[in-house]
């Protein structure tokens, strides 16, 4: 078993993307600019929104960070928005989800320049993906796709299962490993809260996604020897033992899974790191390379 380490091959991809910006930079060119947007102050997405202006600043980008509160009205939002999309200085956008109940993220999401939308979420963006044609790729599944190239994982004419459908991971993993590239070529089932067989389903799998957010979901009598395994989850549990009082869980029961795989990601340590050199190479793409 190996375990897919995202900690060392977000830094490689990091290191890749400071190298090429310096000499960009050192021609004269201009520096990427990411404007990140965080509405509220939900715990996680604060931690991420930072990781992320953290990550631009190590890789010698600019970030903006812009804050709203929780009860921000949506046309205040969407103006920001606006205002980011017309500012030649900016070249990619985010704005980190999930938004209050009363803002519409499908409105929001709409308004973005497709080629300002780093996440990869506006329709243009996602129909370019689906059709196979240059896009911006939703961070995770394109940090997912890093790793499998980074340690030459064979997928063609694999059975991946990816269990969650949500537009940010499941969709877009299902479609990315489906494609006719590699990595890639996959058969895809996508399984959900309503699919009746799912342990069956991922017993024939020889690559499972796991991304439904419940800790500990997936188990080892789910999971066929030598599979690829890997993990998306990333929740909260509750840890009195620990000094911010809780722990990181993924969505697979690790301990027990691990020992039938052929490789695995860890929580924290695997996807996570991924996505944020997804989002860095989509800013860097954004800057330098116009698609
Ligand atoms: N919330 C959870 N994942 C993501 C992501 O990749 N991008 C944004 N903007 N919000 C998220």
């Amino acid at each position: 078993m190996q375990i897919l380490d995202g900690k060392k091959v977000a830094a490689a991809v990091k290191n890749s993307i400071k190298d090429k910006t310096a000499a960009l930079k050192a021609s004269g060119q201009k520096t990427p600019h990411l404007a990140a947007i965080l509405v509220g102050n939900d715990g996680p997405s604060e931690t991420y929104v930072a990781n992320k202006v953290k990550s631009c600043e190590e890789v010698g980008f600019t970030s903006t960070l812009v804050r709203f509160n929780n009860n921000v009205e949506e046309n205040t939002l969407l103006q920001a928005i606006t205002k980011l999309n017309d500012d030649i200085a900016i070249d990619g956008i985010l704005v980190q989800l999930p938004l209050p109940g009363h803002i519409s993220e499908q409105k929001v999401i709409s308004l973005l320049h497709p080629d300002k939308d780093v996440d990869g979420f506006h329709p243009i963006n996602v129909g370019k993906m689906v059709k196979g044609l240059p896009a911006f790729l939703p961070a995770t599944p394109y940090g997912i796709i890093l790793m499998l190239e980074h340690y030459n994982i064979d997928t063609k004419g694999k059975h991946a299962v990816v269990i969650g459908r949500s537009n940010i991971v499941g969709r877009p993993m299902s479609i990315l490993l489906s494609r006719n590239t590699n990595p890639g070529n996959c058969t895809v089932t996508i399984c959900h809260s309503h699919t009746h067989n799912l342990k069956e389903l991922c017993m024939q799998a020889d690559i499972i996604v796991a991304a439904l957010g419940k800790p500990g979901f997936l188990t080892a009598d789910m999971v066929k020897k030598d599979a690829v395994v890997i993990d998306v989850g990333i929740t909260r549990v509750a840890d009195n033992s620990k000094k911010n009082g809780y722990v990181l869980k993924g969505d697979v029961d690790f301990e027990n899974v691990a020992p039938k795989c052929s490789y695995i990601t860890p929580v924290p340590g695997g996807v996570g790191l991924m996505t944020i050199a997804a989002l860095l190479m989509n800013t860097f793409n954004a800057c330098y390379c116009k698609v």
